[in-house]
């Protein structure tokens, strides 16, 4: 029988997972031979192999991913190489621009997609194709609760974007030059020229939002390669990178190098310390509590909150930094460079997917330009990335990027302007009669995870547009909603308990004191105890958003944003361990 060896060889093709289905004598596995054969493969192509699945997120729904159509032949190419058998799957796409009403409803269900498929196959070892937001956390997710031997390839960023000679950065040059055609100094033509020179190849938005955020928490995790999350979608370097997660995920089957003696507490502390070091999205503090639940690891805001308090924001990239993007980051240096740098904030004895630590994986890793990676004496925002805060609105926790904000409106005490909804505020926000200041806090409520429902990227609420036509770009806004990785300014988000099950947030009232205080760490509404609980009093709750369907479930089911936005029945705690399928 054909086995591979590797140095760190702790099994045989025996123990196989996949032996389960190909190696009886009896019926059922002349079932699974004979419709492999029906495939066109023969007895060698398995016989002793271990069976590798590659969880493909490509759709025509996808333009992140287009190029996995081909890329996936690379990843076969290194599985075959090492002796392994490939089987792609193909896994919902979660494509962030077109998916509604927003691909947050639906990470948890590629997470159950990912989790089923690999638990129903035949397969002993999965590569993970993702990177467009929510395909990250969703593959890990699943990944983490099957606990095979997995390894996370990352779709890599697109190129720089190009309008007229200037550069496009993904997300936050929409929103600016949306508010520059609404304040009525750019033109239509100008705009129909920016819409086609801002996403000029495949892979993932290249500012540091969710996706290369995500992608980047995945390598400091120790789910890729050394430096794969950097490397652009259309660089030769990615296809190589491509081959060699197939190569190396069939010797992690041989070593039973398994997610859960990679993800441990420290190696999440290493990509919350990493999150504020990259000007991370505040969209990571939700994935990134959801994938330590999965793995049995006690993580929440306050280990957010510690690592801010002491990690700076050394990478310059959009749009934390006001310059630079995914392409510069690579060429200088990239991810190694950067955990090279603050290598003393890591824990460099985690496990990773090569079976070396963190610490050999980046040993003499380089930076090229430091004005990109710049160094912890010189960096582009003394604090991480994300501040945590706590008050009266929101007893559970919020959100904001103080680093992607008007330095001006980190203590800001303002009145409240409340939307009910998105529509309302859509209806309203453009109207020359609109009873607001730069002072006022915009506030949008029924947004979070149940009422918005699936928590939209409503949070950098647009600015009204008679101040964006007095030059006004920046002011206060909270939500119970997220915002784009891509999104900037003073948005306090993720508002925790959320309205629409009767969070504080409900209870504010137009014209109400909003005080924020972000190096305190507070937000309060400055209205009496006795004046909330009248309103609590008085308070309906709205309609159920859904009756049937996925959505039925989703409402019942889904945790708050300061728990991860997990489903309650998918934590690793709830209810025993799901066993193997039976194979009668
Ligand atoms: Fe796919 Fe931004 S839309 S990463």
């Amino acid at each position: 029988m054909a086995e591979h060896k590797t140095s760190k060889q702790v099994r045989d093709a025996a123990s196989l997972r996949s032996a389960r289905w190909f190696a009886p004598d009896d019926l059922r596995a002349f079932g699974h031979r004979s419709r492999a054969m029906q495939m066109g493969y023969a007895p060698e192509d398995w016989v002793g192999k271990p069976v590798i699945a590659i969880l493909n997120t490509w759709s025509e729904a996808q333009p992140c991913h287009m190029h996995f159509k081909s890329r996936v032949d690379d990843v076969k190419r290194g599985i075959l190489q090492a002796g392994g058998f490939p089987m792609e799957l193909p896994a919902l796409s979660l494509s962030e621009s077109f998916l509604k009403p927003t691909t947050m409803l639906y990470r948890n269900l590629l997470a159950m997609d990912a989790e089923e498929l690999l638990r129903g196959h035949p397969v002993d070892g999965v590569v993970l194709m993702g990177g467009c937001d929510k395909t990250t956390p969703a593959l890990l997710l699943g990944a983490i609760s099957m606990n095979l031997p997995a390894i996370y390839m990352p779709a890599g960023p697109m190129l720089r974007g190009n309008w007229k000679g200037k550069v496009l950065g993904s997300g936050s040059d929409a929103w600016k030059y949306w508010d520059e055609r609404r304040a009525g100094k750019i033109s239509d033509a100008d705009w129909v020229d920016v819409e086609a020179g801002i996403a000029r190849s495949y892979g993932t938005c290249m500012t540091m939002g969710t996706a290369a955020t995500m992608m980047a928490m995945a390598e400091t995790l120790g789910m890729s390669l050394p430096g794969a999350s950097s490397i652009p979608a259309a660089d030769a370097n990615h296809i190589r990178m491509a081959s060699e997660s197939g190569r190396r995920i069939v010797d992690m089957v041989w070593e039973d190098l398994t997610p859960r003696k990679i993800l441990t507490r420290d190696a999440f502390l290493n990509a919350i310390t990493v999150a504020m070091a990259v000007g991370c999205s505040t969209n990571a503090i939700i994935h990134l509590i959801a994938m330590a639940r999965r793995a049995g690891q006690d993580i929440g805001l306050d280990d957010f909150e510690r690592a801010s308090r002491k990690v700076p924001v050394i990478a310059n990239i959009r749009p934390s930094g006001d310059k630079y993007l995914m392409e510069d980051f690579f060429y200088a240096g990239g991810l190694p460079g950067l955990l090279e740098q603050i290598r003393d904030h890591l824990h460099v004895d985690t496990l990773t997917v090569t079976g070396e630590t963190l610490g050999e994986n980046i040993k003499g890793a380089e930076i090229y330009n430091d004005d990109v990676i710049r160094t912890v004496q010189n960096p582009i925002y003394a604090e991480g990335a994300l501040a945590v805060l706590k008050g009266n609105l929101a007893p559970d926790g919020c959100v904001i990027k103080p680093s992607a904000c008007a330095p001006k409106f980190l203590k800001h005490t303002g009145p409240a302007l409340v939307f009910d909804d998105y529509p309302s505020m859509k209806a309203a926000i453009d109207r020359d009669d609109l009873d607001v200041t730069e002072d006022t806090v915009l506030i949008l409520r029924n947004a979070g995870p149940q009422g918005g429902p699936g928590m939209p990227e409503w949070g950098m609420l647009p600015i009204p547009k008679k101040l964006v036509q007095q030059g006004v770009r920046d002011m206060v806004r909270l939500s119970d909603s997220r915002m784009s990785g891509t999104s900037y300014g003073a948005c306090i988000l993720h508002v925790s308990p959320e309205s629409y099950i009767g969070g504080p947030l409900a209870l504010v009232r137009t014209g109400d004191m909003i005080s924020l205080d972000v190096d305190r760490r507070t937000i309060n509404m400055n209205v009496s105890d006795e004046e909330l609980a009248r309103r609590r009093a008085a308070w309906k709750k709205p309609e159920p958003r859904y009756e049937r369907g996925y959505g039925w479930m989703f409402t019942r089911h889904i945790k708050q944003a300061n728990e991860g936005c997990d489903f309650d029945f998918l934590e690793t705690g709830f209810g025993a361990p799901v066993s193997e399928p039976s194979i009668y």
